[in-house]
């Protein structure tokens, strides 16, 4: 799968990329990245790409020409149809599993980070697909957000994660928050293992494990809980 990402600040994107698992996996062939700098196609003479906003208030605005330019750029080159265009703002949908599921099916993504105070809304109208969130917070940029989601989707690319029954038994994927794990000593701080989980017996630990995701989600996410049992009623 190939991600493509629009940004002022490739630098950022790049050291956080390749690193560990994704850049393994990148080496691997199952995931390419391609940051795209969005200066470098500024038409301005002084490669400025920002400007005072219409109608005043604080701060700048990205501006459309450049934005745009760089989108073009990566377009193009891909030569199909429409390549799903997420911009990493606030103002979206919030990102959940469901929908980093949905992603990880395309082929290629494209991804826009803002900066300041947003882009030019005309240029948002022609490229983006997807306008997504990753919570009711703000950031300064679009950079730390496409990571995340990114880290999210690249890691249901199939061959990315190297064991994978974990990518289908953890929090989120039954709508459940994933159940307690224990490994070596036996005994911690006076704590032990729960003793289900050296009976060897496979039932018995797949009944506590369940029972455990639900007590748990019940506990710390009362909405995923209420959620999941108002399906299982239906
Ligand atoms: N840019 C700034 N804050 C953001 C957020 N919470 N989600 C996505 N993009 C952002």
């Amino acid at each position: 799968m190939k991600f493509h990402i629009l940004t002022l600040f490739p630098d950022m994107v790049d050291t956080c990329l390749h690193a560990s698992i994704l850049g393994r996996a990148e080496k691997g062939g199952h995931l390419s990245f391609h940051s795209v700098n969005i200066r470098d196609y500024t038409a301005d003479k002084h490669k400025k790409v920002d400007d005072y906003t219409y109608g005043g208030g604080a701060g700048m605005l990205m501006q459309a020409q450049p934005v745009y330019d760089a989108w073009l750029a990566v377009h193009r080159g891909a030569g199909r149809e429409k390549i799903r265009t997420v911009y990493v703002t606030p103002q979206g949908r919030t990102f959940t599993q469901e929908l980093a599921r949905e992603l990880a099916g395309e082929e290629e993504l494209i991804f826009l980070c803002g900066h300041y105070e947003g882009i030019d809304e005309r240029v948002l109208e022609e490229v983006v697909t997807d306008s997504v969130s990753i919570g009711d917070y703000v950031l300064t940029g679009g950079e730390l957000p496409a990571m995340v989601m990114i880290d999210a989707i690249a890691r249901l690319v199939p061959g990315v994660l190297h064991n994978g029954s974990s990518a289908k038994t953890e929090s989120f994927e039954n709508g459940l928050l994933e159940y307690p794990q224990y490994s070596r000593p036996f005994v911690w701080h006076g704590k032990e293992v729960p003793p289900v989980l050296l009976s060897g017996n496979h039932r018995l630990i797949e009944e506590w494990r369940c029972q455990q995701s639900l007590l748990r989600t019940k506990e710390r996410r009362p909405d995923l809980y209420e959620a999941y049992t108002k399906e299982k009623q239906e």
